[in-house]
C-alpha cells in the first residue's frame, strides 16, 4: 500500500476545550502508533491544521473517524499526495504549541499575520508544518 500524506484544516467546536484537546492527542497517539501513522497537529483557539502520513488505507480509515468527530467541523482537505518518504516520522502526533504560530510565521506563508489555515494553499500548509517541526522536540 503506497505511503501518503494528507493535510486538512477544521474549525474547533465550542465544546472543544483543553480537556478535549488532551483526549484527542492521547487517543490519536495510541491509535496512530498501532496504525503506523505519523504527523503533527497545530491549532489556535479557532482552527486546527493536521498532517497525517501513513499507508493510503490507514490514512483513509483514520480520516473518516476524524471527519465525523463532533469536536470540530468544516473539515477540509487542503493537501493530499503519494510520497516516497515521511517528513514527520518522529511524531505519532506532534503537538505544536500555539505560541509557535507567530505573526512572522503566518506572514511567511500567507497574506495575513494571523493563523487562517483555510486561506493557505496546500503547499503553504505543508511548508508551514515543515517549518514548525524544526522547533518541536521528537516524541
Ligand atoms: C482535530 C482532531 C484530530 C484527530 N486526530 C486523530 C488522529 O491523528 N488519529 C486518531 O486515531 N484519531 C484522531 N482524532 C480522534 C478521532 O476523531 C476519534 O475520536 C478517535 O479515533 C476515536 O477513537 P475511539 O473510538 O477509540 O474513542 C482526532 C480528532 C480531532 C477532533
Amino acid at each position: 500500500m503506497p505511503l501518503t500524506r494528507l493535510i486538512y484544516v477544521s474549525t474547533l467546536s465550542k465544546s472543544c476545550d483543553s480537556v478535549a484537546l488532551k483526549d484527542i492527542l492521547h487517543k490519536s497517539r495510541e491509535h496512530n502508533i498501532t496504525s503506523k501513522i505519523t504527523g503533527l497537529l497545530s491549532h489556535n483557539e479557532k482552527y486546527f491544521m493536521q498532517c497525517l502520513e501513513g499507508s493510503r488505507e490507514e490514512i483513509n480509515r483514520t480520516y473518516n473517524y476524524i471527519v465525523n468527530d463532533p469536536r470540530h467541523s468544516k473539515v477540509t482537505i487542503v493537501y493530499f499526495e503519494e510520497i516516497h518518504s515521511r517528513q514527520f516520522g518522529d511524531w505519532s502526533m506532534g503537538d505544536v504549541p500555539q505560541s509557535h504560530l507567530t505573526s512572522l510565521l503566518n506572514l511567511q506563508f500567507s497574506g495575513s499575520d494571523e493563523f487562517k489555515p483555510y486561506d493557505l494553499t496546500g503547499q503553504s500548509a505543508y511548508l508551514m508544518l515543515l517549518e514548525l517541526k524544526q522547533h518541536l522536540p521528537s516524541e
